[in-house]
């Protein structure tokens, strides 16, 4: 297959994930059968990606009229999977993180027997895993979006140990199509490249407000105004390069020996979600959202967002 050819991808599963990726294809100009189990839950989804694109329009990232965006997507019942991929050429699959959902939905797939290209967007499985006991797993790839899809560039390409180079190939390319930076993870690992990389820092953050060495705020302003502030424009490694190397590994020799090595969650995490207080989805979490709705919160960070692309697009 080239990825010339692609011209409509199914996105299965509608939810947090699913707008963003289908919003993402329908911008670039493909066609989108959006899929999931109940017709409320796609028009809530429709609706959603509606708003995104009248926000995309007002920071003047969009050259269509987003009702010719919306024109492109179509909405399927999970019931409907045959008439949904026909003549298609690229599924994405955004369900629950349940392997055992998962890997029913892709034998599903594969029975229909088309010429499809099967990715997942799996946020910790393997796709050796969700591709074990299909009957071609080499059509199986990872492709793992970042929360919001339609915004943040980048995307993560994992392959199953069967994949194909020429999936592998085909999905990088698409990427590039609709104005991803796709990034190839070479082994197949859990959590892949940034997961790993925000566990990482998340077991540091969790071992610092557990000792009252910060509080969450100055965790933030400290992050945001530092280390952050500076990782949009430049890596980890080109900054190590403007530090130096020698300094670079003098520091990691001193510090990798006190960081945290806990291999659970922290004790405050755990109370917190006790508690349900889980965040801006209950009203509370580090912070305190009385008062505002989800749509407000989510349209402050999204506007936030939006300015940060429009800069990342012109550099
Ligand atoms: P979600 O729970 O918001 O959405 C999942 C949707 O799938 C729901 O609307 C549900 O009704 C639908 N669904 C369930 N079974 C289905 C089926 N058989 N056919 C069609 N639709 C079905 O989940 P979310 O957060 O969008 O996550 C989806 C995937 O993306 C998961 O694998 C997750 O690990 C991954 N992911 C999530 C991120 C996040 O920030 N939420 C970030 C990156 C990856």
């Amino acid at each position: 297959m080239k990825v010339e050819d692609i011209q409509s991808v199914v996105v299965i599963g509608a939810g947090i994930m699913g707008e963003g990726i289908a919003q993402n294809f329908a911008q670039s100009g493909l066609s989108v059968r959006l899929v999931d189990r109940e017709s409320p839950i796609v028009e809530s989804c429709l609706a959603k990606i509606d708003a995104n694109l009248g926000l995309f329009q007002e920071f003047g990232l969009l050259q269509e009229d987003p009702s010719d965006i919306t024109s492109r997507i179509a909405p399927f019942l999970s019931g409907e999977l045959a008439r949904a991929t026909e003549g298609c050429d690229f599924v994405v699959e955004a369900i629950p993180e349940i392997l055992e959902l998962k890997r029913e939905l892709f034998n599903n797939l594969e029975s229909l027997s088309r010429d499809i290209i099967l990715s997942s967007n799996t946020s910790s499985l393997t796709i050796s895993a969700i591709a074990e006991g299909l009957r071609d797993p080499g059509k199986v790839v990872g492709l793992h979006y970042f929360n919001p899809a339609h915004i943040i560039p980048a995307v993560e390409i994992h392959r199953g140990r069967q994949t194909s180079d020429e999936v592998v190939e085909v999905t990088r390319e698409l990427m590039f199509r609709v104005g991803k930076k796709p990034v190839l993870v070479r082994k197949e690992l859990p959590g892949f490249i940034i997961n790993r990389l925000t566990g990482a820092m998340e077991r540091e953050i969790d071992y610092l407000l557990d000792e009252g060495i910060v509080t969450p705020e100055d965790l933030d302003t400290a992050v945001k105004a530092s280390y952050g502030f500076r990782l949009a424009c430049l890596g980890p490694m080109e900054a190590e390069d403007m530090i130096g190397l020698d300094t670079a590994a003098r520091s990691s020799g001193n510090i990798f020996k006190v960081l945290s090595n806990k291999t659970e969650p922290s004790p405050m995490l755990l109370d917190k979600v006790d508690k349900g207080e889980l965040g801006i989805k209950s009203g509370k979490g580090w912070y305190d959202y009385a008062g505002k709705t989800r749509e407000e919160i989510g349209d402050k960070i999204n506007r936030r967002l939006l300015k940060q692309l429009a800069l990342f697009r012109a550099a």
